[in-house]
Parts: C-alpha cells; sequence; structure tokens
C-alpha cells in the first residue's frame, strides 16, 4: 500500500525509462529536459535528424538521451519506432505522445487534406505507439507505480474561439477522448492514460503570434496567470503524472494555462 512517502522518492522518476514524441523542440524538449534532468532515461524522436540529434546532444550533457528518428503520423514510422525502442527497452515506464501539428485557414479555403494528416499524428498516431508499446509499459507496470501514458491535446479541443483551425480543435478534443477511453481499459492493467491540455508555450507552432507583439499583448491578456507557459510548467506537470505522486491519477484531462480556460 502505498503510505506517507519521503517526498524525494514520491515526486521521483529517477531511473525510469520514457519516451518522447516530437522531444527535439518546443514543448517535447522542455518535457525531455525536464525527465532527463530528474534521472529519466530518455529517448526523443522525430522526423528532422539533424534537429533530432542537436537537441540529443544538447539534453545528453544533463544525462541519459538518445534520439531515434521517427515519423508518428504514419504506421510504419510508428512501427519503426517500436521496434526500436523494442530492441534497446526491456521497459518503458514513461510514453509521452507529444508530437502534433495544426492547420489554419479560413473556413471557406479549408483544405480536404488538413483532416486526414491531422487525424494521422495528432490521434491516430499516439493510438497506434500506444498499442505498439502495450507489452513495454506492460513490463514496467505496477500498483503502486503504474506505467504511465501522456497525451499532449491542447486548450483548443475545448474552446471555441480556434483561429480557424478546425481540423485542430476536433483532433484535439478527439485525444482528449481517447485518453479517457483507453484509461478505462488500461488502468486495470496498472498503466494509467492522461491527457495533458496545454494553452500558449513558445514554440515553433505558435512563433506567428510570439513574433508579433501586439497579438502577444493581445493573447497574454486572456491568460489570468499573465505570461505563456514555462519549461518548468510542463516539465512539473509530467514529472507529476510520471511519478508516485500521480500514481491515482487516470484519464484525467488537465488544462495548463495559465487559467485561460476559466477566463474565456
Ligand atoms: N505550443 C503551444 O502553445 C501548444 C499549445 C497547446 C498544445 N500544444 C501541443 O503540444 C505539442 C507540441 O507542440 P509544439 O508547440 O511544441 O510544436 P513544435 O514546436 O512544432 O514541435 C513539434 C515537435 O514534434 C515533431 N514532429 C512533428 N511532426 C512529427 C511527426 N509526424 N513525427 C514525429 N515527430 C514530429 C517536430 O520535429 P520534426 O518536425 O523534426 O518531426 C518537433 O520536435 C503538440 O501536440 C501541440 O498540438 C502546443
Amino acid at each position: 500500500m502505498p503510505g506517507e512517502a519521503n517526498l524525494d522518492d514520491l515526486f521521483s522518476v529517477k531511473g525510469k525509462t520514457a519516451l518522447v514524441t516530437g522531444g527535439s523542440g518546443g514543448i517535447g524538449f522542455m518535457i525531455a529536459s525536464g525527465l532527463v534532468k530528474a534521472g529519466a532515461s530518455v529517448t526523443i524522436a522525430a522526423r528532422n535528424q539533424d534537429k533530432l540529434d542537436d537537441a540529443a546532444a544538447r539534453l545528453s550533457e544533463y544525462g541519459d538521451c538518445v534520439g531515434v528518428q521517427a515519423d508518428v503520423g504514419s504506421p510504419e514510422g510508428v512501427d519503426a519506432l517500436a521496434g526500436a525502442l523494442n530492441e534497446h527497452l526491456d521497459r518503458l515506464d514513461i510514453l509521452v505522445n507529444n508530437a502534433g501539428a495544426t492547420w489554419g485557414k479560413p473556413l471557406e479555403k479549408f483544405p480536404d487534406d488538413a483532416w486526414g494528416a491531422l487525424n494521422a499524428i495528432n490521434v491516430q498516431g499516439p493510438f497506434m505507439l500506444i498499442q505498439r508499446l502495450l507489452p513495454l509499459l506492460q513490463a514496467a507496470a505496477d500498483r503502486d507505480a503504474p506505467a504511465s501514458v501522456i497525451n499532449i491535446g491542447s486548450i483548443y479541443g475545448f474552446q471555441t474561439d480556434v483561429l480557424t483551425a478546425y481540423s485542430y480543435a476536433a483532433t484535439k478534443a478527439a485525444i482528449h477522448h481517447l485518453s479517457r477511453v483507453l484509461a478505462r481499459d488500461l488502468t486495470p492493467r496498472k498503466i494509467h492514460v492522461n491527457a495533458i491540455a496545454p494553452g500558449l508555450f513558445p514554440s515553433n507552432m505558435t512563433q506567428f503570434m510570439l513574433e508579433n507583439e501586439a497579438v502577444m499583448e493581445q493573447v497574454v491578456s486572456h491568460i489570468p496567470a499573465g505570461r505563456p507557459g514555462a519549461p518548468d510548467d510542463v516539465a512539473g506537470m509530467v514529472i507529476f503524472l510520471a511519478s508516485r505522486a500521480g500514481a491515482y491519477v487516470a484519464g484525467a484531462v488537465i488544462p495548463l494555462d495559465g487559467g485561460a480556460l476559466i477566463a474565456h
């Protein structure tokens, strides 16, 4: 039975193995960096080899990190990534499905292509990766320290003011719900599935906002915390969910947005 624990132990991910998709930049890099610095052994996956190598080298200065090139928006890419992990690991404690894409166009011009492509990376990719990595997650699963799957959604999966990113909003709502559906199946197997729904974090995806001072001022004025998200905000949430401190959280969709949703 989990009792009253030493706090360092309660929030520890030391020695755990983790995969962070899209770990070469943005929120994925923030998460991978937090996990590596906290003593986890982290694999990051992304498509661009140079950026991946650079990120893995930077993270390796703090601990254990390797990069595996993969496109998690295709079944072949997911199979190759799962195959590489199966070769090198005998258990996976933490899977962070972070890689994602967006697409914004006015309603009348919104392209058909923006549906399949976004579903492939934002919804189907995370599902396939969980499915293919189940044996490794199962090997790490323990009643008092469950394996942890964390899907990165978005507050756009809740709100309606979505900057005409129609398929993005719909796929983010889908990954929130899929996380709950999978949690129902997997929690009894000691694999806890949760989702984090970030608000605004600086990254390539939000670069178009960051580089326009007037837009940024307007966006931040809608965030009660008065600032965008920072690396520690998302790293802290992931470490909480993946450590024993988060062992009783399952099927939750957690906004991480400085209060943006409640102010909306
Ligand atoms: N930034 C925000 O404010 C914000 C807010 C809410 C939710 N989110 C969510 O947070 C996640 C990360 O977003 P971000 O802002 O950090 O995005 P980003 O800056 O565009 O970074 C995306 C990362 O994912 C990788 N990636 C993209 N497509 C991939 C694919 N098909 N296969 C493997 N890797 C892929 C990219 O590397 P390659 O291009 O080399 O593959 C990169 O490492 C996404 O799910 C996004 O929807 C972001």
